[in-house]
């Protein structure tokens, strides 16, 4: 119901977080910590690295953020944790967590697809301005993890439309920050240099532009980069700000297919850190006038992986009824 409280965890990546959600979509408390420091000097992140670190913060923080929004576990209506897709170290942290929370005060245990919390974050009352799309829409998640087309036609009912052959597009602007010299995660750098560059100036390919469907490609373009960073001819601005509207053309296209493949779609919802790129925000919204659905942008704490996704897709999935075993273990690879 409406006044349900659900804890959500998240450990499926380098951030650890915790929420205490009500069913009416009420924040009471959420923590989120990032381990990038830890990862930063490895230029990636160490699934390793990233269970220890999960285990020394997850619990005090579950503590904190329980104290912070003023109750006990006896409180809560059920336990949600992440249990894939991701790194089998920190989900084991997470989901053993969660578990153990559960059977201490025998609460329902909810294992959540990481995917799904992104998917239905844009439902949670008052987070979207316009109002929380209605079934269907299409979710664009763009993260360093993770870059694919989902049809969102329902709780538990999605259906992926396109994914990528290689990379993700967070890891393409990883990947091309690398070789411009710029620090892990390269992302924002990237945005921040071409902001001073010139599209114009450096040609770069546009994988599977125009292209069925709605995969994606980003190695070659990656590749690309580095060729011309090697000529040494074109300025590092100049070719991040190709690269960048590169992947916007690329992003604008695959939506554009992708929206054509699911006819009655109320919205267009973007996830994932990309979203937080300027250029990417532009291309899209110009695809999505054109189409007449609204581009839903949940802000960009809620876009980025964190632990109210998580208890919201809880909330959604008890109200159904659709509850776990103690038994569920958690899966690296758990497609939609
Ligand atoms: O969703 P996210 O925070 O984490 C996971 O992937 O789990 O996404 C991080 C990715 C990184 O690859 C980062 O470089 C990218 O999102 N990113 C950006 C921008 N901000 C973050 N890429 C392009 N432009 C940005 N402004
Ligand atoms: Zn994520």
């Amino acid at each position: 119901s409406g006044q349900s409280l659900v804890l959500g965890l998240e450990s499926s990546c380098d951030e650890t977080a915790a929420a205490v959600l009500r069913g009416d979509g009420t924040i009471l408390a959420e923590a989120v910590l990032s381990q990038e420091a830890e990862h930063a000097r490895f230029g990636g992140v160490v699934p390793e690295i990233a269970a220890r670190a999960h285990l020394a913060a997850l619990p005090a923080m579950v503590a904190r953020v329980m104290a912070r929004a003023g109750i006990g576990f006896d409180a809560l209506a059920a336990v949600a944790a992440t249990a894939g897709p991701g790194l089998i170290g920190g989900l084991i942290v997470g989901a053993g967590l969660g578990k153990g929370i559960a059977i201490a005060r025998g609460l329902p245990y909810l294992a959540i697809n990481h995917l799904e919390g992104h998917a239905l974050t844009a439902r949670i009352p008052g987070i979207v301005a316009s109002g929380a799309p209605v079934f269907p829409y299409l979710l664009l998640l763009l993260s360093g993890g993770h870059c694919q087309c989902v049809a969102v036609e329902g709780v538990g009912r999605y259906r992926r439309l396109g994914t990528t052959l290689d990379d993700a597009v967070g890891e393409a602007f990883d990947k091309a920050a690398k070789i411009l010299g710029l620090p892990w995660p390269g992302g924002p750098h990237l945005e921040r240099l071409a902001a001073s560059g010139d599209a114009r100036r450096v040609a770069l390919p546009r994988p599977l532009l125009g292209r069925d469907g709605c995969d994606f490609s980003w190695s070659g373009l990656k590749t690309a980069v580095a060729q011309r960073v090697a000529k040494g001819d074109a300025a590092a601005s100049d070719i991040a700000a190709s690269f960048q509207a590169a992947v916007a053309a690329v992003l604008a296209d695959r939506a554009a297919h992708a929206l054509a493949m699911l006819p009655g779609a109320t919205a267009l919802v973007v996830a994932g850190g990309v979203a937080a790129n300027g250029a990417v925000r532009a291309a899209l919204s110009g695809v999505a006038a054109s189409r007449g659905v609204a581009l839903v942008a949940p802000p960009i704490r809620l876009c980025t992986d964190n632990a109210v996704m998580i208890a919201w897709a809880g909330i959604e999935r008890l109200n159904r009824g659709l509850v776990d075993t103690l038994g569920h273990a958690p899966r690296p690879r758990w497609p939609l």
